[in-house]
């Protein structure tokens, strides 16, 4: 029986069309062949897809072919029917040359997928880092009702009673090793104890905070994101997506009735108190341009910047994700920034019907040492700052990692402002960078900024998470762990260096990084958010004289896919989108 409430599901054009009986056969015959009957097909039960990023290619996300069965439970108790989708698999740490690259290729697909088959309501297998956007971008575009499911961080690491996370056990490791503390096989043993169980990377990297902003922004039940993978209330929750989604597609509940300006404005602000990634504004920039939503690296200036940060989670703290769990999520850092009056939209609509405000207003921490209350925050004003100048247009800075001394130096005191004057040390893409980093010719000290370019979008397909680069191996003798790194590329998300990142226009896309040269002197204002190579008109233009077309040139292409890419896509500032894509939103609601 269909549901008077329910407006007509667009798969009933498929199954059910009265006017084309012959097609109906033809589109429901093989649906049938592995055991449907037309009774799920035919009589307005919602076709939810499940849009499947779980594989053994994707072992952050293979857990959810485990959970997908518990969505599957609780859509058939609603009175749904399932259709799993299998998504173009992207696994961070194992996609050459970049994870980041199939983004966009997993977001057409599913695109296409979402569109051209039956499907009346989707729920989204998130985890991975860039499995979360790929998916919210492509049911932005769509606009069918959409609900998306964490899998989950894994538990926490140990090593020798020490708590490990992810990626950021690797800098450390990085740098014992070069400091030669430990040896290859330490090396490993120490990296692989970050990894102790199903799910995706237990400190604040990339995939904790875009799985904390899918919650932040109203597209997860309260208190999902941060349940770890194999906790039995992974399971539960799961279930009640399930459930959920079914009545979502009854109310007809889209993405762009959830992801409006004000629930971005309100992820931004959670993002700075949980500590999140620099690849958050690419990220979330994006998927705003898919619903029509201009959203700059300013907006995280201005909304972000001043908010603190709560949550203690590597690599900014000491805690990982079952600790993060255990203290309450997200509900209870909402919870802090709603009563403090800091978060600017607790009435936004939220996938469960309710507004964040009535999910996460009564919602305290309850471990203050892994989530702070606002009165006592772990750092002030943690959010990013946006800066330009002559060497980009839009750079951003995670001010929460930067070291105290640096942060009172430069950017805290109002008294004494101060400048940082460095010699720019410049490396043409990260291979250039471990081919020269240890040549001790170059003279690097602590004086220097270490500029990396030809690791934008363009440079190296998909940007490469490679601006984060250590002092050379004897400096880091010298106990000198850290120099101001800048670069067109990106930072994982589980680094903790004072870099300026994400520069746009890329150098590859004729952007000022193209013209500096090592040896010049920059000058990074942190205060006024200026970024300058202080070299004079004359030598500039002649420097770019000396350019094809201005641009730093790039290498050939290996796949048809990332010449397509290169050929299509917009700066990391404008989300790193497909040029053109944008024009495309809401298009369940039209055609078909
Ligand atoms: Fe997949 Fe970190 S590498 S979540
Ligand atoms: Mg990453």
């Amino acid at each position: 029986m269909t549901d008077p409430k329910t407006p007509k599901l667009r798969s009933q054009n498929w199954f059910n069309n009265p006017d084309n009986p012959e097609m109906t056969a033809l589109y429901l015959e093989r649906y049938l062949n592995y055991g449907l009957t037309r009774e799920e097909l035919q009589s307005g039960k919602p076709i939810i897809g499940i849009a499947q990023t779980g594989s053994d290619l994707s072992p952050c996300n293979r857990h959810h072919i485990e959970l997908s069965k518990r969505v599957r439970d609780g859509v058939i108790a609603a009175g749904g029917t399932v259709i799993e989708i299998p998504v173009h698999p992207i696994q961070e740490t194992g996609k050459r040359p970049t994870a980041m690259l199939d983004r966009n290729l997993a977001y057409l697909s599913l695109v296409e997928t979402l569109y051209g088959y039956p499907i009346d309501g989707v729920v989204l297998n998130i985890g991975c880092d860039k499995t979360t956007p790929a998916l919210l971008m492509a049911a932005a575009t769509v606009n069918i009702p959409a609900i998306a499911l964490s899998v989950g961080p894994m538990l926490n690491g140990w090593f020798r009673g020490q708590r490990t996370g992810s990626g950021t056990i690797v800098w450390k490791a990085r740098e014992m090793m070069a400091a030669g503390e430990i040896d290859a096989d330490g090396f490993m043993d120490m990296v692989a104890s970050s990894t102790p169980s199903v799910g995706y990377c237990n400190t604040m990297g990339t995939a904790t905070t875009m799985n904390s902003l899918a919650e932040a922004l109203g597209m997860q039940l309260p208190g999902s994101a941060a349940i770890p993978a194999p906790y039995r209330e992974r399971g539960q929750i799961s279930y009640e997506t399930g459930k959920r989604i079914v009545d979502m597609v009854h109310e007809d509940l889209k993405p762009s009735d959830i992801m409006t300006r004000e629930a971005f404005e309100n992820a931004i602000v959670v993002n700075s108190a949980i500590g999140g990634s620099t690849n958050a504004p690419i990220h979330l920039n994006g998927i705003a341009k898919h619903l029509d939503i201009e959203l700059t690296n300013d907006d995280w200036q201005k909304l972000g910047h001043k908010v603190p940060l709560l949550v203690n989670l590597q690599p900014a703290g000491e805690y990982l994700g079952e600790d993060y769990h255990q203290a309450g999520g997200v509900p209870a850092v909402t919870g802090e920034l709603i009563r403090a009056g800091v978060l600017p939209h607790p009435d936004v609509m939220t996938v469960n019907g309710q507004t964040m405000g009535e999910n996460c207003a009564k919602a305290e921490p309850s471990n203050t040492d892994v989530i702070h209350k606002m009165l006592t925050p772990m750092v002030k004003d943690a959010g990013f700052i946006n800066l330009s100048g002559n060497l980009f247009d839009s750079a951003i800075m995670k001010t929460s990692v930067i070291s105290k001394e640096f942060r009172d130096r430069y950017l805290s005191n109002p008294e004494d402002p101060e400048a940082f004057e460095g010699r720019a040390i410049v490396f043409d893409g990260p291979e250039d960078f471990h081919h020269r980093i240890d040549d001790e010719s170059l003279g690097i000290d602590e004086h220097c900024i270490l500029i990396m370019r030809g690791a934008g979008p363009i440079g190296y397909p998909g940007g490469a998470e490679v601006v984060n680069m250590r002092p050379p191996a004897y400096l880091l003798k010298r106990d000198i762990h850290a120099l101001p790194c800048v670069g067109d590329g990106r930072q994982s998300g589980t680094s903790g260096s004072p870099s300026i990142l994400n520069a746009s226009p890329e150098a590859a896309a004729g952007g000022g990084l193209a013209l500096v040269a090592t040896g010049d002197t920059v000058r990074i204002d942190l205060r006024k958010c200026t970024a300058d190579m202080l070299v004079d008109e004359a030598t500039l233009e002649a420097r770019r004289a000396a350019l094809v077309d201005g641009k730093m040139p790039v290498p050939d292409s290996q796949t048809p896919w990332q010449e397509i890419f290169r050929a299509k896509v917009r700066p990391f500032s404008e989300g790193m989108i497909l040029d053109g894509a944008d024009a495309y939103q809401d298009i369940a609601h039209k055609g078909l």
